[in-house]
């Protein structure tokens, strides 16, 4: 196999990847540069995706405060959400934010040139900066692809996915295999800082707001590498997805913004509902308000229910959600004039490698970063919009921390590193499978089982299944396409969800059981590691 050597390689180029290559090649000297690996051309992403904003406790913002922002944090996570890590996470946002506008990032301001912010559910004053009405993540990923192309210490490799990660036999990570699927060909990257920032798992559910690249591949990378995994059961479902039909999958976001300026929901019968499910209505947190949409259409027995726009204004509408009324238009409703119809659909993974809000891992030299990691920051129930700045906070911090950090010597093979890399240099027996299909049973099962509401009969078919799944998937590691291997990643990642979510015998933020509702006293994490099995720990 092919090789190459570098100081650092980052693994995905969304909202995270890329600020960190740029981070890292601006304050670091690297004796082997930086390699950027995307499983698709540079930027496409989750974060391409964002909409609503970025929540960003900014001096421009009089209004807000680090504690205020701690508060509605911690009290979004369910007792899970680390105060530790929040305070971090927060006090570091003005830093950042503002380092994201010199390196090209431009927010939306007022006719003044002051900074707009807008609020989003459970946030207590309006905190989120915005950039393109409602392409956020469009603005933040088009700055950053053209600061890292400008910046010509990062290398770049694209449509080339990460398969393995190299583990020494003293259980430290040395590099990374890449299979490229435009050559067929798989290639050696040797280096002492391998960083994960390959997003979330939303795809393994049946319907779902993630783009398809979203299969959840560092997570699995890291369980098969020995890594502890965190809080997996908690998978964000977003409430208004829009859902035209039934067949409609891979869903577009109706971003919380649009109830943050006032649109209400309603159902069939045009009825406002959100009064009997909490106090605060539309702005209850996610998974308040998902769980009282799951409700409504259960016993309306529908598939959707609406959201009443036409109260926003044509004139604002356009203003704010120029990419929103733009779909809706496309769909045939005039969201200014009529009700959208919208069901919730897997949104975002609070759990996955556990790491600090360095990126560091359970194991040396491997680093994770945004949504594939967990910091501790979203607890059970992430609060709208601190994804993004999770993203760039532990990009900006990991950067600031490998610069004091020994990256010689990349290329290092012991017999733990060699036997991982024969496997790569044998051929693979059998046929190619029709990876769609099986893709499309897993995620069938995921929405069916392990959804929104669960219980232990639904989790245990769930395992069943999947056991299934996995058994008639007679690959060892190596595949024989990308499709197999997002396959692959996605069987790993859907049984640790129902380990976790089996684990986990209590109702908490959007991990919601039907046989276990109340919530425990004690908060716990759950983790989960490939050598030592399942544990838990508590919150002190
Ligand atoms: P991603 O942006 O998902 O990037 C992952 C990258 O890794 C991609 O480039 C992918 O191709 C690459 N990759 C994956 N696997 C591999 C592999 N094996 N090898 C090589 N490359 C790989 N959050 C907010 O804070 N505010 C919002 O307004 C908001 N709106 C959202 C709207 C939508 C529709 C969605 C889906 C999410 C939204 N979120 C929002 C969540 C937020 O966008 C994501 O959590 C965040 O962008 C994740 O960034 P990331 O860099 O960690 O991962
Ligand atoms: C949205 O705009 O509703 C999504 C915000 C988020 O996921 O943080």
């Amino acid at each position: 196999m092919k090789y190459s050597e570098y100081s650092v390689v980052v693994i995905g180029s969304g909202a995270a990847g890329l600020y960190a290559s740029l981070k890292i090649a601006q304050q670091i000297n690297l004796p082997e540069g930086v390699l950027l690996v995307s499983k698709s051309v540079l930027g496409a992403s989750n974060s391409r995706y964002a909409q609503g904003g970025i929540v960003g406790v900014v001096h421009q913002n009089p209004d807000d405060n680090i504690n205020l922002h701690i508060k509605d944090t911690l009290k979004a996570g369910a007792g899970l959400s680390d105060e530790k890590v929040t305070e971090e996470i927060s006090s570091a946002s003005d830093a950042v934010l503002n380092d994201l506008i010199t390196n090209g990032v431009e927010f939306d301001k007022d006719d003044k040139g002051n900074l707009t912010f807008t609020l989003e559910a459970a946030h207590s004053v309006r905190r989120i900066l915005h950039s393109g009405g409602d392409a956020t993540g469009k603005g933040i990923t088009e700055a950053l692809v053209r600061a890292v192309k400008n910046n010509d210490t990062i290398q770049i490799m694209e449509n080339s996915m990460a398969v393995e990660l190299l583990i020494s036999s003293n259980k430290e990570c040395k590099g990374v295999i890449i299979y490229n699927e435009q050559t067929g060909e798989h290639e050696i990257v040797y280096s002492s800082a391998v960083i994960l920032a390959t997003g979330g798992a939303g795809q393994v559910y049946k319907y779902t707001t993630n783009p398809d690249g979203a299969t959840g591949d560092g997570i699995a990378l890291a369980y098969e590498a020995g890594a502890e995994i965190e809080d997996m059961e908690f998978i964000q479902f977003h409430p208004t997805a829009l859902a035209i039909s039934p067949d409609s999958k891979n869903r577009f976001l109706i971003s919380e913004a649009v109830r943050g300026e006032g649109a209400k929901l309603i159902n069939k019968n045009g009825e406002e509902f959100m009064s009997k499910y909490s106090d605060k209505r539309e702005l209850a947190p996610r998974d308040v308000v998902t769980r009282a949409i799951f409700k409504e259409m259960s016993l309306e027995k529908t598939n959707n229910v609406f959201l009443n726009a036409s109260i926003i204004g044509l004139d604002k509408i356009m203003k704010r959600f120029p990419t929103i009324s733009g779909r809706c238009k496309e769909n045939g409703i005039d969201m200014a004039k009529r009700p959208i119809p919208v069901a919730p659909a897997a949104h975002y993974t609070m759990g996955g490698i556990k790491a600090d809000v360095e990126g560091r891992t359970s194991i040396k030299g491997l680093y994770a970063i945004g949504e594939t990691a967990c910091t501790g920051l979203h607890g059970a129930n992430r609060l709208a919009s601190n994804s993004l700045l999770e993203c760039v906070v532990c990009a900006y911090e990991l950067a600031d921390y490998l610069s004091f950090t020994n990256l010689d010597t990349p290329k290092i093979i012991d017999e733990g590193i060699k036997k991982m890399i024969d496997v790569y240099n044998r051929s693979v027996k059998g046929k190619e499978y029709d990876y769609t299909v099986l893709k499309s049973k897993l995620k069938d099962i995921m929405w069916n089982y392990v959804g929104i509401i669960r219980n232990e009969a639904g989790l245990i078919t769930a395992q069943k299944e999947v056991e299934k799944l996995k058994n008639d998937f007679k690959r060892q590691r190596k595949c024989l396409n990308q499709g197999e291997y997002e396959y692959r990643n996605m069987l790993t990642v859907a049984s640790i969800i129902i380990e976790s979510a089996l684990e986990r015998k209590e109702s908490r933020g959007a991990h919601c059981r039907s046989d276990y509702t109340q919530t425990l006293p004690e908060a716990f994490h759950s983790n989960i590691d490939k050598l030592s099995k399942k544990g838990l720990s508590y919150v002190k």
